[in-house]
């Protein structure tokens, strides 16, 4: 069974082969960073327009490394929510052509369940159910995955997902965008304990999160050191704001899988490729005699890898929509997944 899948959810055009839903056999990704950093930030019409450009030369290539046609595929699957909707339209619009042009299946993907399953791209995999955290730079989420079809989102953020707190610090510091791995690398050299930054831990029972705190914490601290005309310590800030977001995602995982009984956790989301949240979610998942599956870092940043994973098992199962071609995009995820 041959597969594509495209992803076009944000500032990625990515475009990936899976063959009988465990072998894959190609994935390309075009990332838009130098579209969007002059910015500090995605700007959603270059994004669309920069997918556009892309869209076809990025499948070609993933078709071409896999050594397949476009008529020997079985289906294609694009994501469908969420994301900027200008973006997703380029990819959905692309893989309904091709698959009305070829009789294909063409399947919807959220792309939260591309994350959610991007742990079957790595060697070591969970089995079900598994308790999996999200972190990425439009969510911040826990899930009880039961099954490759459905999940169950226990917390969310009530405000900035944990990506964007990076990119907002990042952009503060004037480090750059993406602000993720910038930061993560000036903390290499910085303390973890040099700032207390405050963790927001809300309601004792509650897995939701809330990362604006944090953010405005470091504001404040760069704006009184800046008051006081002293010099900023960038390493320092950047380890200790890093760890105070560590923290909570780390904890409230943690919490959660305890809660439920789970003792499997998975990481997924841009923000699981931070080597310090990594060892952090490891070191306690140990410590709680808990099972810890972490994606290979590219899988963690958007891809359409796991976009074919989650198409895979939509097809298997029949879970798609007969006449494809009426399918729109969302923004914002459906209520249950
Ligand atoms: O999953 P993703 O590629 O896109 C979304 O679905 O949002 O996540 C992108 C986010 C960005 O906010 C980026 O700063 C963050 O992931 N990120 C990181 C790292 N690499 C990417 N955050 C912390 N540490 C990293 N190494
Ligand atoms: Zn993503």
């Amino acid at each position: 069974m041959l597969l594509l899948a495209i992803e076009s959810s944000c500032d990625e055009t990515a475009a990936a082969v899976l063959q009988d839903g465990v072998n894959l056999l190609s994935s390309v990704v075009d990332s838009q960073i130098q579209v969007h950093s002059p910015y500090g930030g995605i700007v959603p019409e270059l994004a669309s327009r920069r997918h556009i450009a892309t869209i076809y030369p990025v499948v070609e290539q993933a078709l071409q490394q896999a050594g397949v046609r476009l008529d020997q595929l079985d289906a294609i699957a694009a994501t469908q929510g969420p994301g900027l909707v200008g973006s997703l339209l380029i990819g959905m619009s692309f893989a309904k052509a091709a698959a009305y042009v070829e009789n294909l299946p063409c399947i919807g993907v959220d792309h939260m369940a591309g994350h959610l399953l991007s742990i079957f791209l790595g060697k070591d995999t969970p089995s079900f159910p598994y308790i999996a955290l999200i972190a990425s730079g439009g969510h911040s989420s826990i899930y009880i995955v039961h099954d490759h079809l459905s999940y169950e989102q226990i917390g969310q953020t009530r405000d900035d997902a944990a990506g964007e707190a990076f990119d907002k610090v990042a952009k503060l510091l004037g480090l750059g965008y993406p602000g993720g791995p910038v930061i993560a690398e000036k903390a290499e050299k910085g303390k973890r304990e040099a700032i207390s930054f405050p963790r927001a831990w809300l309601e004792a029972d509650s897995f939701d999160f809330s990362f604006s705190g944090v953010k405005t914490a470091v504001v404040n601290f760069v704006n009184r050191a800046k008051q006081k005309n002293e010099e900023l310590n960038i390493p320092d800030i950047c380890a200790s704001f890093q760890e105070a977001v560590a923290d909570v995602l780390v904890e409230k995982t943690i919490m959660a899988a305890r809660k439920f009984g789970i003792d499997r956790i998975v990481l997924a989301g841009g923000v699981g490729a931070n080597q310090r949240l990594r060892e952090h979610l490891t070191f306690r998942a140990l410590e709680e005699d808990m099972g810890v599956f972490l994606p290979p870092k590219h899988f963690c940043t958007d891809n359409a890898a796991m976009i074919a994973i989650a198409g895979y098992h939509l097809f298997n199962s029949g879970r798609y929509e007969a006449d494809s071609i009426e399918m729109d995009v969302y923004s914002r995820s459906p209520v249950g997944i």
